[in-house]
């Protein structure tokens, strides 16, 4: 995509002009190619324009993922009726809820409904995580066999359920045990591979470059980085900087995830990262739009229609009946107050309207209560 046209005008020498322009280019990640450059130079000032072409593209194998900026994978958030949603307003992937490969495969009730349907949407990655080889080269197969177009390794989950299963994170503690599971699942499927971590166990042990390298070694082909460690679960901020030594190691692209939230975040996690790409989580919670404006701002797509006044509760609604829908109307009703609660955090609902949206059990009160939120957010 043409994205950029960039003039400089100045005393200094061509020469010049062009290597610090495409240093910083280059160095934000963001040109694809230098489509034509036209100067010219008199004897005290000279001019130049680049027309270039950014990266809006990331291919995983045979798969194209436009644009590099993807929906990370949120444990109880991201099922399909959000990742359809997400994507309805623009994604270049959108990632399912990590699944255990072992429950999967034994098909434990509850768990293949958090990857399924999912299975034959272009942008979708299933993902799946566990400790064992044989199941995780299973949950691999059994994904591909219906229909996935990516799988994704979860070596990065912090929450201590996993890690004590020694899945996740945990398995930055021991390398060569990860590879025997990365080796497992590139084997079993024909389908790309990737893998999610984050930078390293802690402080102490920072080895997502070393996982990295091995990882791409054994056919992963693309790397999301949550910039910071387990022992940091979510606090302080992500180190975007940190990524970059990862990204170095290896020539997959490497997508950049923590903390952001907008065009301006994404634009600076791609500047201190020089990675391929961004994934967002919490900062689509409430706001689906997010990703596709992210896209708008830092990869010049074009922009999303933000809903507004009834659009947007519109939006709500149907988001709201998509969950009731997917899940039965008791769970769906429950499942969905987290996503209302962030659409109403977003609107600044009032508080007595809010609880008693978030209270109610019976479905068709909350779509008639929800419809008033437009009054609400006019009188406020
Ligand atoms: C509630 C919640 C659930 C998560 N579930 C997963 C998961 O299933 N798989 C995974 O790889 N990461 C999971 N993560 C981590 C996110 O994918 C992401 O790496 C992290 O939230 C940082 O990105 P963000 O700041 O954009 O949210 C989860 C995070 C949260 C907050």
């Amino acid at each position: 995509m043409l994205s950029y046209v960039l003039t400089c005008a100045s005393v200094n020498s061509l020469a010049v002009q062009y290597s610090i322009a495409c240093a910083l280019m280059m160095k934000i990640g963001a040109i694809d190619e230098i489509l034509c450059i036209f100067s010219c130079q008199s004897r005290s000032y000279s001019f130049t324009a680049m027309a270039m072409v950014t990266k809006t593209d990331i291919s995983v194998g045979s798969v194209h993922l436009t644009p590099p900026v993807f929906l990370a994978p949120l444990a109880g958030i991201t099922d399909l009726p959000f990742r359809n949603l997400v994507s309805s307003f623009g994604a270049g992937l959108v990632v399912s809820e990590m699944v255990a490969s072992q429950e999967m495969v034994q098909a434990k009730a509850g768990v293949r409904e958090k990857a399924e349907l999912g299975f034959h949407v272009e942008n979708t990655s299933v993902q799946i995580a566990g400790r064992d080889a044989y199941w995780m080269a299973e949950a691999a197969k059994l994904v591909e066999a219906n229909g996935a177009r990516l799988v994704d390794i979860n070596m990065g989950c912090p929450a201590k359920k996993v890690v004590n299963g020694y899945a996740g994170s945990a398995l930055l503690q021991d390398l060569d045990h990860a590879l025997t599971l990365i080796e497992a699942v590139v084997e079993a499927v024909d389908i790309p591979v990737t893998l999610k971590t984050r930078l390293g166990w802690d402080d102490a042990l920072l080895n997502a470059a070393e996982l990295g390298k091995r990882a791409e070694a054994a056919g992963i082909q693309m790397l999301t980085i949550h910039g910071r460690t387990r022992c940091q679960f979510y606090k302080g901020s992500a180190d975007w900087n940190a990524i970059a030594g990862i990204k170095q190691s290896v020539t997959i692209p490497v997508i950049a995830n923590g903390d952001i939230v907008n065009g301006a975040s994404a634009q600076k996690a791609l500047a201190a990262s020089g990675a391929d790409g961004v994934m967002v989580g919490r900062g689509a919670q409430g706001r689906p739009w997010v990703l596709a404006q992210i896209a708008s701002d830092v990869f010049s797509c074009a922009p999303p229609k933000i809903p507004q006044g009834q659009d947007r509760i519109d939006m709500i609604c149907g988001h709201y009946d998509a969950m009731l829908a997917f899940y039965g109307s008791e769970l769906g009703n429950r499942v969905a107050r987290k996503h209302l609660g962030w659409y109403m955090d977003d609107l600044n609902t009032p508080k007595d309207l809010r609880r008693a949206i978030l209270t109610e059990k019976n479905t068709a009160q909350v779509l008639r209560k929800l419809q008033n939120l437009d009054d609400y957010e006019v009188a406020a």
